[in-house]
């Protein structure tokens, strides 16, 4: 009896082994496949989106202490801080994990050869066929390992815009140590109209990035697990 067990115990190990090394990669459940978002991207991710966040928040307040468009200033009630000392002391914070965590997003990225294969290539042809798809209800979400060619835009876009918001708010905060940025900025009053209008950019980026991801729920799931 014991030796029919010990038998057939070796038999079940020997048939396991055997459909491990034969099914195709979809026949068997019992590998998984790589998974569609990197753990370090998806790190990168939500801390880039709440630093960012933070940052925006708090400088709507800073920007209420001293409004570069006159008469346009925003609801208090939406902004983080509760006043000067606090938003900027919330802005500086936040600003060294987005500086830090932006250049662990690239250089991971650049390094791996995933920022050439997600991004590229990008042509208008492509953009505004997928712009055009989107806007008739005919893109397909069923690969979310690629991005179509409008998403692929958005967060080049959103990427390079978050450099120049760091860097005009560079000029701003250090104009005396960086003479020739706020001079790019075209001198310190400008760097603030430039942080604002980047400030615009990403803001609307949120609102528009957010609709998108609640249309598509899977997507969610996928940044948040990974598959
Ligand atoms: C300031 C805030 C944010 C920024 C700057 C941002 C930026 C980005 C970027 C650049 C990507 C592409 C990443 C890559 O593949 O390298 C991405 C993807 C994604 N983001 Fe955000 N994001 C922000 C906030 C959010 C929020 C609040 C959500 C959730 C509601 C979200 C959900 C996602 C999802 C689900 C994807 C993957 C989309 C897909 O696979 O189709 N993001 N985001």
């Amino acid at each position: 009896m014991r030796a029919r067990d010990e038998f057939t115990c070796i038999r079940r190990f020997i048939t396991v082994i055997h459909m491990q090394t034969t099914l195709t990669p979809a026949q068997d459940t019992t590998r998984r496949a790589p998974p569609i978002h990197p753990v370090w991207l998806r790190v990168t991710h939500w801390l880039n989106a709440l630093a960012a966040l933070i940052m925006m928040f708090s400088g709507w307040r800073i920007y209420d202490a001293s409004p570069i468009f006159r008469g346009f200033v925003i609801p208090p009630s939406i902004t983080l801080g509760g006043w000067l000392g606090g938003a900027l002391q919330w802005h500086f914070a936040a600003m060294w994990l987005l500086v830090f965590n932006g250049i662990a997003y690239l250089a991971l990225n650049l390094a791996s050869g995933r920022f050439r294969m997600k991004f590229f290539p990008l042509s208008p042809r492509a953009v505004l066929r997928d712009l055009l798809a989107a806007l008739t209800g005919k893109l397909s979400h069923t690969n979310l390992e690629q991005y179509n060619a409008v998403q692929k835009l958005a967060y080049l876009v959103v990427v390079i815009d978050l450099m120049v918001l760091v860097l005009s708010g560079l000029a701003i905060w250090k104009s005396v140590q960086f003479p020739l940025l706020r001079e790019l900025m075209g001198g310190y009053d400008n760097a603030r109209i430039v942080h604002f209008c980047a400030m615009a950019v990403m803001a609307a980026f949120v609102v528009v990035h957010v609709a998108m991801v609640a249309l598509v729920p899977r997507s969610f799931l996928t940044m948040l697990r990974g598959r």
